[in-house]
């Protein structure tokens, strides 16, 4: 990967050789866990420059502590989230909403936003989730006794519920994971023609509900009212699209996480198989050891952080991967402990940007690994093949071939970075 250029304000010595995209922290370790690699920062410094840690031609600072994160995170005056993400991919300017609104008005949407994603809509939907799940893993189970748990089970599920979250029909199931799989992975030709479509998409479901409400996400959206106005077209794009970009990567990923963990952890399966109840708190732990996201702020002015020079325009980094490996925050980080109590981790990121969808996200998890452990007899990696993983602004598994099909000696099959 191509360094950007370092700033002249950037002092040499705190430029640091690391990338979550392509860290040489990442490459192949002795047991291929890209997130333990990452952990490396943390005998360095708490900020340093990395000209390698992003691919908007732009270097990022990096914080490692997690306390210091939480800082960045809530000092909303000093560091913003308005980037236009997705738009910039088109060559347009219009923020993802919530996401890339600034305080205060990134309340106003926030609590139009809220309720739609409540512990109490979760728990109403939790049904839909389980019975997805279900179908999902039946079928698998009824044609042999491997899959690749990505493509078979962890991004269609993800996709399946966003579907349903919206009030669609399944049968649009696989051009939706084509879009999503084109946008998230594709190459510089897929991903802006990916995005167009789903734009689109959204514009033309809006439109719609707009003509014929239904009893749907969309349509709430569509007739609702904010500062005493309806939203424009416009930002009913920039939530359906964040809707839509939010939750398929990060669930997917936590599934795989999961599942590739348990994989490799034969005693740590059959705590969760014999006691399901522990699935809960191990799923927080998993989210704890396993987070996927790379949060980045831009500065609004100049400020000396903790000795270093962060000016205006300049990106600033915070990691949860990084964050949920700090020392100080918890003990023996490295260490995946499944009875893990008084978790504060920060998969869900902090500050008024928290994740908006935690609840949902979390019982995607759960749902999906009770009904896992239920119907698959003990799996482990399947042999003569090894998950790639992947870094990047949101940390992935790109394939995971599980196999159930007779005992084999403990502790084998690896997880590899790419
Ligand atoms: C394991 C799964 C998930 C993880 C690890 C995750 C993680 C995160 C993180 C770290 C943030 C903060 C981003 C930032 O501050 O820059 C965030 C924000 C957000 N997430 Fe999630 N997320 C997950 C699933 C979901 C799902 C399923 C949805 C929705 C359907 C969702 C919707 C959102 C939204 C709308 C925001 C922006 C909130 C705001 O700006 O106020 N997420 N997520």
């Amino acid at each position: 990967m191509v360094a950007n250029p370092v700033p002249d304000h950037v002092p040499p010595e705190m430029v640091g050789d690391f990338s979550l995209f392509t860290s040489p922290c990442m490459s192949p370790t002795p047991n291929g866990d890209p997130h333990a690699a990452v952990a490396c920062v943390h005998a360095g410094p708490p900020i340093f420059y990395s000209p390698w840690n992003t691919r908007a031609g732009q270097g990022t600072w990096v914080i490692t502590r997690a306390a210091d994160q939480r800082r960045v995170l809530q000092e909303t005056e000093v560091f913003s989230s308005h980037r236009s993400i997705f738009a910039s991919a088109l060559g347009e300017d219009w923020p993802m909403i919530p996401l890339e609104l600034d305080p205060p008005y990134h309340g106003v949407f926030r609590s139009l936003l809220n309720p739609l994603l409540s512990p109490q809509r979760v728990a109403e939907f939790e049904p839909t989730i389980r019975e997805r799940a279900i179908t999902l893993i039946d079928s698998i189970a009824s044609r042999g006794t491997s899959c690749d748990v990505m493509k078979d089970f962890a991004f269609p599920f993800a996709v399946n519920i966003f579907l349903r979250f919206l009030g669609l029909p399944d049968h649009r199931l696989d051009t939706f994971v084509g879009w999503a799989k084109d946008l998230l992975h594709g190459d510089d030709l897929r991903r802006p023609a990916a995005a167009r479509t789903i734009v689109a998409f959204i514009d033309e479901l809006a439109a719609m509900r707009r003509k014929e409400p239904v009893d749907d996400f969309m349509s709430f959206i569509v007739h609702a009212q904010v500062e005493g106005r309806g939203l424009t077209d416009q930002e009913v794009r920039g939530i359906g699209v964040l809707t839509f970009v939010a939750g398929l990567d990060t669930v997917a990923a936590a599934i795989g996480f999961d599942l590739a963990y348990l994989a490799r952890n034969l005693e740590d399966q059959e705590l969760l198989r014999n006691e399901p109840d522990r699935i809960v708190l191990a799923a927080e732990e998993l989210l704890r050891a396993y987070p996927s996201v790379q949060m980045i702020r831009v500065a609004r002015k100049d400020i000396d952080f903790k000795g270093a020079p962060i000016r205006k325009g300049d990106f600033v980094s915070c990691a949860t991967m990084i964050a949920n490996r700090d020392p100080t925050e918890f003990e023996a980080p490295n260490t995946v402990d499944l009875t893990r109590e008084g978790n504060p981790h920060a998969a869900f990121g902090y500050g008024p940007h928290r994740c908006l969808g935690s609840h949902l996200a979390r019982r995607e998890i759960v749902v999906g690994l009770e009904e896992w452990m239920a119907r698959i007899p003990p799996f482990r990696i399947k042999e003569a093949t090894a998950p790639i993983t992947h870094g990047g602004h949101v940390f992935g598994i790109e394939n995971l071939v599980l196999d159930w099909a007779r005992p084999r000696p403990r502790g084998t099959g690896h997880i590899r970075g790419k």
